[in-house]
């Protein structure tokens, strides 16, 4: 190898070039072959990593600690009621403590500069677990369920994103997107696409990634000949609850329905979610919707949702996986 990841943090894909991507996908496939056939080997053993989550999580944090037990490492989890994080030490003095006790650290919260602030200080290896502006971790295994679902590599793949565009997954998923040189679709209104300087840039790098971006408000027109639909809750966490109404207005004509499906014209698109997701009304946010406004589902149809076309549990499954390469690739 002329390159290898050892020490790097995984702060935003932006940082990371098509063949780091192509590196960590490639790996994970190779870690998911391993665990199947009993043939995992341990390269973290004596690891130690900190779990840092300021907003809640199951498959991230999961994820990372299943990863980090294969490997034979171990993790510490923290969180803002249980430590002194933000109430009485700084992150600065936080990320100073940690980097002498860890060997890596994942944060998940709210702004990108606290992460970046981990990276300073620490002086060890930072994840980005999900802040309001980036997902990496779940873009890396949505990028390898892909080309699992996909049969052809990526870039022969369409993928079409439909709901709220401007926050972490619209723009991490434009991202990756763009590096892997896909035909990548938004569809969103106007105000909940990705900012325009994030747009430029990537239409600046798909001259040479060879990715096709559409950046569109009609749905029926971006789904059309998509081999993926792909959709993330209305309202994310951290958002204020009253966003819901303007939401609801703006995006139901985004909600991801069988009728969606088949406009693509092609019998065998697959459904992605980073999930969780409000399809029904099993949950307490779920309810409350139905109350205040009559829904039953929001962001996807619980018909799609429960459909063959579904492949959300193999991209929660890969989560697991690509945050192990992810790990090893910079730890080991
Ligand atoms: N997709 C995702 O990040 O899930 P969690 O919020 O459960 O970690
Ligand atoms: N946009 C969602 C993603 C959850 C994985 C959120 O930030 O809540």
């Amino acid at each position: 190898m002329s390159f290898n990841l050892r020490n790097r943090s995984l702060l935003a894909l932006k940082d990371f070039s098509p063949r780091d991507i192509r590196y960590l996908l490639d790996m994970a496939a190779d870690l998911k072959r391993s665990k199947y056939a009993g043939t995992e080997q341990q390269r973290l053993k004596g690891k130690n990593v900190a779990l840092i989550f300021e907003k809640s999580s199951t498959r991230t944090r999961c994820s990372f600690e299943v990863a980090m037990h294969d490997q034979g490492g171990h993790v510490t989890y923290l969180d803002s009621a249980g430590s002194h994080i933000g109430r009485t030490e700084s992150l600065k003095d936080t990320a100073r403590v940690l980097g002498r006790l860890f060997d890596g650290i994942e944060y998940r919260g709210f702004h990108q500069s606290a992460v970046e602030e981990l990276a300073r200080f620490s002086h060890v290896p930072i994840w980005n677990g999900l802040t309001d502006e980036w997902h990496p971790t779940q873009i890396l295994a949505d990028l390898f369920t892909m080309e699992e679902f996909g049969e052809k590599p990526l870039h022969d793949l369409s993928l079409c994103y439909l709901g709220d565009a401007s926050f972490n997954m619209g723009c991490s998923l434009l991202i990756g997107a763009t590096k892997m040189g896909m035909d990548f679709r938004i569809a969103a209104p106007p105000a909940l696409q990705p900012p325009v300087a994030l747009v430029t840039e990537m239409r600046a790098l798909a001259v040479s990634t060879g990715a096709k971006i559409t950046i569109e408000a009609d749905p029926l027109k971006a789904v059309a000949g998509a081999d993926f639909l792909y959709t993330d809750v209305w309202v994310s966490m951290g958002e204020p609850d009253d966003l819901w109404k303007q939401r609801i207005d703006a995006l139901l004509p985004y909600q991801v329905s069988t009728a969606l499906m088949r406009a693509t014209g092609k019998p065998r698109t697959r459904f992605m979610h980073c999930l969780p997701s409000l399809h029904n009304l099993d949950t307490e946010v779920g309810r409350q919707l139905h109350e205040r406004f009559g829904l039953t589902a929001c962001e996807v149809t619980d018909e799609v949702f429960e459909s063959e076309a579904a492949i959300v549990f193999t991209q929660a499954e890969n989560r697991m996986h690509t945050i192990k390469a992810v790990l090893v690739a910079m730890l080991a």
